[in-house]
């Protein structure tokens, strides 16, 4: 009986592995990787009692990929402030939105105190009539959504590209209604939506694009910095971001109008600011209601994470090349689709995305291989908002969202992706070590049930 099942089993496997066209994908493969792939074919894998392929030290490598990364500078700055008496302690978040708009090349930017509120606020400087639709992706945090409620707005859930794990334009134009009024497409985990292009759907339809940039810190499209697409756009300095601040949230704007109406709402202090002609002058004292002011702590820390931000990054992206270049040729592992003219940062981890039936492998069995092999490797669901309850109650809304019964493209990112450490520190033995993992599971998956 045993026997029976082992064979029938033996067999499923070759059809799968022999449908998926990579029965002996090893040799099949040319040049480097099949000869990396021919090399590890007579290695033990760890997980049947091998040696592990990655013996880097792993306290070594929780310093190298500890986030966030605050030093000498960052404790000075923070110990200036407690230094100061309070007609000075806010000194340095008029010079942070100064220093954002130069970086970033946009005309207006004001600190919040963290990327939520400048959500809030951005819904609120829109100004949309009551049941105005908003086209976002559903692949979000929930603060991208949310306060939409608190004016009477109405979110489109928008599927993902599952090429790039970001806002899906084609879904989106097929979602138009005539109460559709703006997007807000969000740069997943760093890499830039096709901003151009919807930039010139938006331009077409008569929709305002904002931005969720919580993710994208210096990323750009055709040299454009994410942030300055939008008519808005707004920034998280959370703990995990690219620039971390541990709280804090910045706000893009490219007309004075929604710059004065979004600072106002939670600044009673801005008002007078304002030029005389400026409608939102005589809200002096009170503002618009809520109090979103920075921390002057976090304002001077995200001072001091801008001024490293680009060498940062540029650091991230050279050694994650490093093994995504090798890694992304094993067949079935891939990586989002990312644009020539583009880019892109890399926040919170690398994501690779695999097709099972191509690798011939499913991800499970392969996170178990890779992390016997003594890979930090992980996946996990990042939330698809429409899932939750809050968005299916209808005394929430000015209208009942629709909830969609699937978005194929988020599910297809969720079900495919896995998570791989992002190292802050030159390290080209882990990048080795973690591409010689891959390649012996690779070189020996017909050996994994
Ligand atoms: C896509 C996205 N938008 C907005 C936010 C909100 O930022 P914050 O945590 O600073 O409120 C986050 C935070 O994780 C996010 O991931």
């Amino acid at each position: 009986m045993n026997e029976m099942r082992e064979l029938s089993e033996k067999r499923s496997r070759r059809t799968f592995l022999k449908s998926s066209g990579v029965a002996a994908a090893g040799l099949a493969l040319g040049g480097y990787t099949g000869k990396a792939i021919a090399q590890s074919a007579n290695e033990t894998l760890a997980l049947n009692g091998g040696p592990k392929a990655v013996t880097f030290p792993s306290d070594r490598l929780s310093a190298a990929t500890k986030w966030p990364r605050f030093g000498d500078v960052e404790k000075q700055a923070v110990w200036e402030i407690m230094d100061r008496s309070v007609g000075d302690v806010y000194n340095d978040l008029p010079v942070l939105e100064k220093e954002w708009c130069e970086y970033n090349k946009v005309p207006f930017a004001k600190a919040h105190c963290n990327g939520s509120s400048t959500l809030t606020s951005m819904f609120f400087a829109l100004d949309l009539p009551p049941g105005s639709e908003i086209m976002v992706p559903s692949y979000t945090f929930f603060a991208t959504i949310l306060p939409m409620r608190f004016f009477q707005y109405v979110p489109i859930f928008i599927d993902l590209n599952p090429r790039t794990a970001c806002f899906d334009l084609e879904y989106a134009a097929k979602h138009l209604t005539k109460n559709t009024k703006a997007m807000v497409p969000m740069h997943s985990w760093g890499l830039p939506c096709d901003m151009d292009e919807i930039c010139k759907f938006a331009d077409e339809k008569g929709l305002i694009v904002c931005e969720d940039a919580a993710h994208a810190h210096g990323a750009s499209l055709k040299g454009k910095k994410m942030g300055a697409w939008g008519q808005i756009a707004i920034f998280s300095f959370q703990a995990s971001k690219p620039l971390p601040a541990i709280e804090g949230g910045m706000g893009c704007y490219q007309t004075r109008e929604y710059y004065e109406r979004a600072a106002a709402f939670g600044h009673y202090e801005d008002p007078p600011k304002f030029p005389e002609d400026s409608p939102n002058r005589k809200y002096d004292g009170t503002g618009y209601g809520q109090k979103y002011r920075i921390h002057p702590i976090a304002a001077a820390l995200a001072r001091t994470q801008l001024a490293v931000l680009d060498e940062r990054n540029a650091g991230v992206r050279k050694r994650i090349r490093e093994l995504n270049d090798r890694i992304t040729q094993l067949p079935g592992l891939s990586e989002p689709f990312c644009r020539k003219d583009v880019e892109r940062v890399y926040y919170a981890n690398n994501m690779i995305l695999l097709d099972e039936a191509k690798a011939g492998i499913t991800r499970e069995t392969l996170l178990k291989a890779l992390k016997a092999e003594g890979v930090w490797a992980g996946s996990g669901a990042y939330p698809e908002q429409h899932k939750y309850k809050i968005y299916s109650e209808e005394k929430w809304w000015h209208h009942k969202p629709v909830i969609p019964e699937t978005l194929p493209g988020t599910e297809q990112v969720n079900r495919s992706c896995i998570y791989l450490p992002i190292l802050y520190e030159d390290l080209p033995e882990v990048n080795e070590q973690y591409a010689k993992a891959f390649e012996k599971v690779w070189a020996n998956r017909d050996k994994l049930s």
